[in-house]
C-alpha cells in the first residue's frame, strides 16, 4: 500500500499538523464516497483549499488509488485513504467537516426518489458513524434523494443524541450554480456577477429559483421565466439524459460541493458575511426542512434567512414546492422511525 494509505500516514500527519499550526488555520475534512464520480473531482479541488490541513477519502471501494493520486499533488493537506466499511470509525474521528457523496446516480427515466431505496441505509450507516465518531462535525450532504436523506441524517442524529439542526447541510449548492450560468446566459454577463436565490428543496419542481430576487436586480418576460425556471427544475435531468446511462452530474457537482465546503470552512473560520442557500432545518416554512440563504459561522447555519418579498408565480411555485416535499421528509423520517 501506498506510504499515505492509513496507518503509514501517520507521520506525514503529524508533520501536516505542524505545517497548519504554522501558517495557515488548517480543518479536517472527510469525503465519503471519495472514489466516486463526484468523490474524485471533489477530493482534488479539497486538497486544493488552503483552509484544509488533513483530508480523509473514504470509500468502500477504490480509496487506494484516488489516495496515493490526490497525494501527490503539492499543496498544504495531507491525505489519507480510508477502505471498507471497518474503517469509516478512523475515517471520521476528529473530522470538522464531512461532506457525502457515496450511493447511486440516476440513470435515465428515473427520479431522484428512485436512488431512495439504496441510498437511505448508505447515508444510515455514515450518519451512524458520525455521531459516533465526530458528532460536532459539519455535514455536507450530498447523496440523493436530498429531501430526504437530510431527514434521515437528522433522526439518526437525534436518536444518538447528537443532532445540532445547524450543522447538518443538504447541498443545494448546483442549484444555485445553474441558475446562475442560465440567468447570465440570458442577460449576456459573466455568471460570477449573478446571483439567484433558490429555494425549497433538490429534485424538480421542489427547485425554487426566486427570479424576482436576481442580483443584479433585472426583468424577466413571462416566457424567459417559464424557460429559467423549467431549466435549473431540470438540470440534473439534462445532464442524466446527456450522459445516457453513465450517471449524472458530477464535474459541476464536484465544483459545487467545493464551493458550499470552502463556504463552510471559511464559516468555522470565523469569517463574516458568509452566505449560501442550503436544504437546512428551518422555521421559514411550516416544513421541518427547507432550503433558503444561509449565513454560515463556526457553529454552522448560525442564521436561516427569509423567503423575501414573492411574486405571484413564485408563490405558485412555493405551494407546489411544498406539497412535494412534505411527502420526501416524511418519508425519510419514517425510514429511521419505523
Ligand atoms: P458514483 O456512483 O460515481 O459514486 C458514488 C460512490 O459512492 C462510489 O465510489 C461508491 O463506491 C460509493 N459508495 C457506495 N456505497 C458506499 C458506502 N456505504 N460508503 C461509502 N461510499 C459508498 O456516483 P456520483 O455520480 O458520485 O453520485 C453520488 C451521489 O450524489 C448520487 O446519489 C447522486 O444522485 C448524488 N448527486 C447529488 C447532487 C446534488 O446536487 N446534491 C448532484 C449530483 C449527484
Ligand atoms: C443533479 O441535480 O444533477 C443531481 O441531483 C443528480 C441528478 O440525479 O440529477
Amino acid at each position: 500500500q501506498p506510504s499515505n494509505f492509513q496507518e503509514g500516514s501517520d507521520v506525514l500527519l503529524k508533520r501536516g499538523e505542524c505545517r497548519a499550526k504554522g501558517g495557515a488555520p488548517g480543518f479536517k475534512v472527510a469525503i465519503l464516497g471519495a472514489a466516486g464520480g463526484i468523490g474524485q473531482s471533489l477530493s482534488l479541488l479539497m486538497k486544493m483549499n488552503p483552509l484544509v490541513s488533513v483530508l480523509h477519502l473514504y470509500d468502500v471501494v477504490n480509496t487506494p488509488g484516488v489516495t496515493a493520486d490526490v497525494s501527490h499533488m503539492d499543496t498544504g493537506a495531507v491525505v489519507r485513504g480510508f477502505l471498507g466499511q471497518q474503517q469509516l470509525e478512523s475515517a471520521l474521528t476528529g473530522m470538522d467537516l464531512v461532506i457525502i457523496p457515496a450511493g447511486v446516480p440516476r440513470k435515465p427515466g428515473m427520479t431522484r426518489d428512485d436512488l431512495f431505496k439504496i441510498n437511505a441505509g448508505i447515508v444510515r450507516t455514515l450518519s451512524e458513524g458520525i455521531a459516533k465518531c465526530c458528532p460536532n462535525a459539519i455535514v455536507n450532504l450530498i447523496s440523493n434523494p436530498v429531501n430526504s436523506t437530510v431527514a434521515i441524517a437528522a433522526e439518526v442524529f437525534k436518536k444518538a443524541g447528537t443532532y445540532d439542526p445547524k450543522r447538518l447541510l443538504g447541498v443545494t449548492t448546483l442549484d444555485v450554480v445553474r441558475a446562475n450560468t442560465f440567468v447570465a446566459e440570458i442577460l449576456g454577463v459573466d455568471p460570477r456577477e449573478v446571483d439567484v436565490p433558490v429555494v425549497g428543496g433538490h429534485a424538480g419542481v421542489t427547485i425554487l429559483p426566486l427570479l424576482s430576487q436576481v442580483k443584479p436586480p433585472s426583468s424577466f418576460t413571462a416566457e424567459e421565466t417559464e424557460y429559467l425556471t423549467n431549466r435549473i427544475q431540470n438540470g440534473g435531468t439534462e445532464v442524466v439524459e446527456a450522459k445516457a446511462g453513465a450517471g449524472s452530474a458530477t464535474l459541476s457537482m464536484a465544483y459545487a460541493a467545493a464551493k458550499f465546503a470552502g463556504a463552510c470552512l471559511r464559516g468555522l473560520k470565523g469569517e463574516a458575511g458568509v452566505v449560501e442557500c442550503a436544504f437546512a432545518d428551518s422555521q421559514v416554512t411550516e416544513l421541518p426542512f427547507f432550503a433558503t440563504k444561509v449565513r454560515l459561522g463556526r457553529a454552522g447555519a448560525e442564521e436561516v434567512y427569509q423567503l423575501g418579498p414573492l411574486n405571484e408565480y413564485e408563490r405558485i411555485g412555493l405551494e407546489k414546492a411544498k406539497r412535494e416535499l412534505a411527502g420526501s421528509i416524511q418519508k425519510g423520517v419514517e425510514f429511521i422511525r419505523k
